[in-house]
Order: structure tokens, then C-alpha cells, then sequence
């Protein structure tokens, strides 16, 4: 029966490749909507497909959110000792200081054995004070590390609840809500058709940076999540998602 269990995810990975045109498919059995436990075993397996690079020398630029808090929690040290260096891929978005980036940043670094950086942003500001905070030496060379992440590990939120967690404005609600956002990763909301509809006004890491990088793994799972997975790898860039049974399933009863 495991063997039967293990192929026929397999077979999912295939398929959900194939239909949505990724380049790198990982499902983990179960669903993290009805058991919690299946968001640490995403994290396992983000953590085994990142051992697979040669991480030496790397920057890796990490989100918020308990999915990738699942990854920090799973988090080992590196096979060769490498010297790996966290950083938070953007500055606040309004969530909760377990839920965001820095706080999973430390943990992952501290888990891995390796270093990090942290951007202190706060959430509200003015556009006085923002153009001075990014000028100032320790943030802009936060900025740059950022900006030079070869590796890229992000969750993907629906809109609506992410907008809400993040106790975002009723203007703001209200915006997502007349242009369709579906999904929410790093800060940028997206419509069904996979197009930017909003942006969090934060400093980092932006979508067109992920285009440089050597590999970027989207973790996101539970059959709730899977209309704004199918919304945000709708850009097609080229990813790694490492999923759940649940969130596959829906995808590919979809139309
Ligand atoms: O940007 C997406 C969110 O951080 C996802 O949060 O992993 O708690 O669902 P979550």
C-alpha cells in the first residue's frame, strides 16, 4: 500500500506539472486545511529540495507566513557546512511577529546553522520617512543582499484572508474586492489571470527580481489555497511548488 500511495502522488506530481506548465512539481500526502502536521511535512520537503543545490556561498531570501514558518521549524543544517545566509525577502506587510519574514528568517538561519540579516521596516509609513529609512547604510545593505538572493523560498496566500490577517484598510479590502485578487505572495496580490492587481508598499525583494534567480520554491498547500496557486503561477515563471495532496487534487478538479 505505501508503495501504491508513494506512485500515485507520483503520478499527481505528473500531471499537476503538466497542466499548469511548471517546471518542478513536490506533493506531500494529505491536506494541511484538516491536519496541521501536512504544513510541517511541506516544510520537510522544501527542506530536502533545497539540499540538493550546492548552497555554499548563498543567500537565500525567505517570506513570512506558517507555511514558511512549517519550513523554519524542519530546517537542518547544511550536508557540507556550508555558509548560507537568511535574509527576509521584504520589509513588514502587517503580520503577526510570528508569522513574518524576520521572525522566520532568525529561526530558519539558527535551525540551518547559518547567518542572517534582518530588515527593519515598519509597516506604516510615510513617503518622507520611507525615502530617508532606505537611504540609511544598515538598510541598504540589507536591500542589496536581498537584491542578490540566488534562492528564493516563498508561501502564497488567498487574498481575502491574507488582506484581513494583515488588518489591511477597508479601502484597501475594498480595492482587492473590485479588481478579483485571488492571491497574495510577498506582498503583491493578483487577479484569476495571474496580473499584479496590488501592491503592499514595503522595500525588498520585487516579482521582476525573481527572474534572476537560480531557484525560487513556492510552498503552498491545503484545498482552500488552490484557486490563488493557480492564480499566481499563472506568470509562469519558472518554480518549484512544493504542495499538498489536497491543494493537487483541487487544482486538477479544476477547470
Ligand atoms: O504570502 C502568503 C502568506 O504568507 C501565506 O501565509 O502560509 O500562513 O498561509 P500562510
Amino acid at each position: 500500500p505505501v508503495m501504491n500511495e508513494v506512485s500515485g502522488l507520483r503520478n499527481l506530481e505528473e500531471e499537476l506539472k503538466q497542466k499548469m506548465q511548471l517546471q518542478e512539481v513536490i506533493i506531500v500526502p494529505g491536506d494541511s486545511d484538516k491536519a496541521p502536521y501536512v504544513k510541517k511535512e511541506m516544510g520537510r520537503a522544501c527542506v530536502s529540495r533545497l539540499k540538493k543545490l550546492d548552497l555554499s556561498q548563498n543567500v537565500i531570501a525567505v517570506t513570512g507566513g506558517t507555511t514558511l514558518a512549517a519550513v523554519a521549524e524542519m530546517m537542518t543544517p547544511p550536508a557540507h557546512g556550508e555558509d548560507i545566509l537568511f535574509v527576509p525577502a521584504r520589509g513588514g506587510l502587517g503580520e503577526q511577529v510570528e508569522n513574518q519574514a524576520n521572525t522566520i528568517c532568525a529561526k530558519m538561519a539558527r535551525k540551518a546553522s547559518g547567518d542572517y540579516r534582518l530588515l527593519h521596516v515598519p509597516d506604516q509609513l510615510s513617503e518622507e520617512a520611507h525615502q530617508s529609512l532606505i537611504e540609511e547604510p544598515g538598510v541598504k545593505e540589507v536591500l542589496e543582499l536581498i537584491k542578490s538572493a540566488g534562492i528564493v523560498i516563498h508561501g502564497i496566500g488567498d487574498a481575502n484572508t491574507m488582506a484581513i490577517r494583515r488588518k489591511s484598510s477597508p479601502e484597501v479590502i475594498e480595492t482587492l474586492k473590485a479588481k478579483h485578487a485571488a492571491a497574495e505572495a510577498f506582498g503583491y496580490y493578483f487577479n484569476q489571470a495571474g496580473e499584479v492587481v496590488h501592491k503592499v508598499k514595503t522595500i525588498g525583494l520585487q516579482l521582476q527580481d525573481l527572474e534572476n534567480c537560480e531557484l525560487v520554491i513556492t510552498v503552498a498547500g491545503g484545498s482552500t489555497k488552490a484557486k490563488a496557486i493557480e492564480a499566481y503561477m499563472k506568470r509562469g515563471l519558472k518554480n518549484v511548488l512544493v504542495t499538498d495532496e489536497g491543494a493537487a487534487k483541487a487544482l486538477l478538479e479544476g477547470s
